[in-house]
């Protein structure tokens, strides 16, 4: 149903319900109108009644002073007579009235009888008044025997009368008192059935308006709440559809929109995952590139290391060579000597290879022991750790073998100072990427140093470390004594590829990713302090 039925039955029905009640108080009205009317009526009859009786009352009245004059005065006063004559008359009179005026309530049987008394009245009093007069005794009481028989009849008639009138007025009041309690009732019963009717007609509409409203607002209410659950709590929206044609179409619309919206969502969430599993792998292949490319760049470094590496390694072998050498003709000369051949050397030769004989065996040891240094500062600076791995790494050992790897890069131009705190504690690191870091700040330092002295003066490279317990890290500092960094370079150093150095001297790689390797890898930190014309400290600070 739509909401507009809804508000047509609720018009009609209260429209309809007033109509109604309208007419039922018209009704009512009208009725009541007409009983009024009749009560009015009865009310004049009533008093017409009265009217009636009184004059029927009077003329008794009259009628009773005559036999009350004949009783009380004595039968010789003279105006008896005259009174009771003009009595008569007044009496005669009010019948005749009666007899006109109320003809339809008193018939000819009940007046006429009166009417014959009042004359036989009149007569025997007219003839006891003469006989009175002449007084023969006897004839005297004969009248006045007649007028007592003539008086007792109308007496009686007189009675007839009264009852009558008596009986009708009784009516008349009776009928008014009757109409008078109609009226009190239909008044009392069209109270009741008017307040009984409004309570049903009130109670109708406000029936019909609660269920109108109910039938809006408790749809409206559901489905704002699932809306709103939907919403908020992400689920889906399916509501049934109740109510008014309009909300039921709603509730169908809000179905699809929020499922098309679900979709959306979903499809969005999809492309957004895929994206995320494609930026996640960059990420992965970033990370991969970054440490292949300080792999690579250790490797370079290596490459352009290498020449000097086997340079320092040409010169300790040559150096065992040379006494293996010398150790081998001492050698041939014993064994000769022993077996009394002819060309054993002679006394004093055997004596010279006898005397440095062990000094041959100890610098052929050491020239091999540093042999044995190099190519295991080697392959511990050459060290590449699984993925970004850290452990516990003896900092100073890593120091140590990276200033040997570097040896040719700084002898020339620099003595190498090295202050390593001992008994240092296991730092955890990637040691492959801290020996790399070390030996791009060592090698900055030698380059530093060899461009402020050239080759008339040696300058100093310093390594030191040190353990701090309260703050929990290790510092390592690198000074040179060199020309410093200018300070419109300084906020450059850490850039990739900025270098001040000729192509193929410098790459501009190195602090670069000494900064990478420092702040992200290890969560540390890396600076320095310069000085134009006095040096260079780098600082890298560690966690432990
Ligand atoms: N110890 C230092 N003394 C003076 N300048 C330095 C020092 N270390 C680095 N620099 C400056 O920082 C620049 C960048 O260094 P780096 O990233 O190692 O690249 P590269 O050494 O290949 O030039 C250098 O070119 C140089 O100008
Ligand atoms: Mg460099």
């Amino acid at each position: 149903m739509k909401v507009r039925s809804y508000i047509w039955i609720l018009s009609t029905a209260s429209l309809g319900g007033a109509f109604l009640v309208g007419i039922l108080g018209w009704w009512m009205f009208q009725s009541t109108n007409y009983l009024t009317a009749q009560y009015y009526e009865a009310s004049e009859n009533s008093g017409n009644s009265a009217g009636e009786y009184s004059d029927v009352n009077d003329f008794l009245e009259v009628v009773r002073e005559i036999f009350v004059s004949l009783e009380i005065y004595p039968a010789n006063y003279e105006g008896l007579f005259g009174v009771t004559r003009d009595k008569l008359t007044e009496a005669k009179k009010g019948l005749n009235d009666i007899a006109s005026k109320y003809a339809k309530n008193y018939s000819k049987s009940t007046l006429e009888p009166i009417k014959e008394g009042l004359d036989r009245l009149s007569e025997a009093i007219k003839n006891y008044e003469s006989l009175s007069k002449k007084n023969e005794l006897i004839k005297v009481n004969q009248a006045e025997k007649k007028l007592n028989r003539a008086r007792e009849i109308l007496y009686k008639k007189m009675d007839v009368l009264e009852q009558a009138s008596l009986k009708f007025h009784q009516n008349s009041v009776e009928a008014l008192a009757q109409k008078f309690r109609e009226v009190q009732n239909k008044k009392e019963s069209d109270l009741v059935i008017l307040t009984i009717t409004s309570v049903l007609y009130f109670s109708l509409v406000v029936t019909l308006a609660f269920i109108t409203y109910k039938s809006f607002a408790s749809p409206i209410r559901k489905l704002e709440a699932a809306a709103k659950a939907s919403i908020e709590n992400h689920r889906p929206f399916n509501l049934k559809e109740t109510g008014p044609f309009e909300v039921r179409s709603v509730t169908k619309r809000l179905q699809g929109l929020i499922f098309g919206l679900e979709s959306t969502v979903k499809k969005r969430t999809a492309s957004l995952q895929a994206k995320t599993v494609l930026l996640e792998q960059e990420i992965n292949q970033r990370k991969e590139l970054e440490t292949q490319l300080v792999h690579a760049q250790k490797m370079e470094a290596v490459g352009q290391l290498a020449s000097g590496i086997a340079h320092e390694i040409n010169s300790p072998s040559q150096f065992a060579n040379d006494n293996i050498l010398f150790l081998k003709d001492a050698v041939t000369g014993f064994i000769a000597k022993i077996k009394g051949n002819a060309e054993a050397p002679d006394e004093k030769e055997l004596n010279f290879l006898a005397e440095n004989a062990p000094e041959a065996v100890d610098q052929a040891a050491e020239g091999i022991s540093r042999i044995t240094t190099i190519v295991k500062s080697m392959k511990n600076f050459a060290y590449k750790d699984a993925g970004s791995e850290k452990k516990p790494n003896d900092l100073n050992q890593a120091i140590q073998s990276t200033v040997v790897v570097a040896t040719n890069e700084w002898k020339y131009h620099a003595e190498i100072k090295l202050e390593l705190q001992e008994s240092m504690p296991f730092v955890p690191c990637n040691i492959g990427e801290i020996n790399q870091v070390v030996l791009n700040l060592v090698v900055n330092g030698a380059h530093a140093i060899r461009d402020r002295f050239g080759d008339k003066q040696k300058g100093l490279l310093t390594i030191n470390t040190k353990y701090y317990e309260d703050a929990n890290c290790v510092v390592i500092s690198i000074t040179d004594n060199g020309g410093g960094i200018p300070l419109n370079v300084q906020s450059r150093i850490f850039e990739p590829f900025f270098t001040t150095k000729e192509v193929g001297v410098g790459t501009g790689q190195g602090l670069a990713i000494a900064h990478n390797v420092i702040v992200k890898s290890h969560q540390g930190q890396i600076w320095f302090e310069s000085k134009e014309g006095e040096g260079t400290t780098f600082f890298i600070k560690l966690p432990m």
